[in-house]
């Protein structure tokens, strides 16, 4: 793992979309796993002005989001679909027939999940993976517990993912209680992958996942195993690394 420890969020953003911006460069037909959070969003900020600037051209990549929550409707704010659209699938100049999202459409989930991982195979596999982290450790939605899934699948929240996500909805109780997501498998054989994090809260979550055990209680310590992994955090979040 390569650990770069920042000043603060705008310079993380920055690097983190210099890794992007240049995966793009040297290789313009780039398949992208992309995720949502409040941590990515100067990220994509940055990606906007590049491509505004003329300096990255999204027209020949390929984009797969990690997650989305089941039962929202696309156009709902809290929505991955909203969020993706929003933060960047509109203001940059991407085909919209090579952005994939997981479905948040609960009718036939299990065969929708299989497909996401066809289409990700098809693909030939994720070139660069960008994943935020969860206060407990959880990347995606894949959520710490006793077993991990390798494959797409639909998975209850945690509680403390439900509160931690309840500053998006009005209280905790509009919070979905499961979501869609990429397993472990999906995001294992991405060529490479850079995980973002930035505050206190993140903390002992990136501890655990850089210096801890690999344990499914952090799902994230399982990226330790994985040769190419970029972990890019504030001095907040990276405060309890020994
Ligand atoms: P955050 O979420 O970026 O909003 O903190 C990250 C996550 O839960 O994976």
């Amino acid at each position: 793992m390569k650990l770069i420890v920042v000043d603060n969020y705008q310079e993380l953003s920055e690097r983190a979309a210099g890794v992007l911006v240049t995966e793009v460069a040297v290789k313009p037909q780039a398949i992208l796993g992309l995720a949502t959070g409040s941590t990515p969003e100067g990220m994509y900020a940055q990606i906007v002005k590049l491509n505004r600037e003329g300096k990255v051209d999204f027209s020949q990549v390929t984009t797969f989001n990690l997650d989305e929550y089941a039962g929202l409707a696309p156009e709902h704010e809290q929505s991955y679909y909203y969020y993706m659209h929003h933060q960047l699938f509109h203001q940059i100049n991407i085909r919209p027939e090579q952005i994939n999202m997981p479905s948040c459409d609960l009718e036939d989930v299990d065969q929708f999940c299989r497909e996401y991982d066809q289409r990700i195979a098809a693909a030939g596999g994720i070139d660069l993976q960008v994943l935020g982290i969860g206060g407990n450790g959880h990347i995606g939605f894949n959520e710490p517990g006793e077993q991990l899934r390798v494959h797409t699948h639909l998975v209850d929240l945690t509680e403390d993912t439900i509160q931690a996500n309840s500053r998006f909805f009005s209280s905790a109780e509009e919070v979905p209680k499961q979501a869609v997501t990429m397993g472990l498998g999906s995001i294992m054989l991405s060529k490479k992958i850079i995980l973002l994090a930035a505050g206190k809260a993140k903390a002992e979550a990136i501890a655990r996942t850089v210096c801890g055990l690999i344990t499914t209680a952090i799902p994230a310590s399982i990226l330790q195993l994985h040769r190419d992994v970029i972990i890019i955090v504030d001095r907040e979040a990276a405060a309890l690394i020994t």
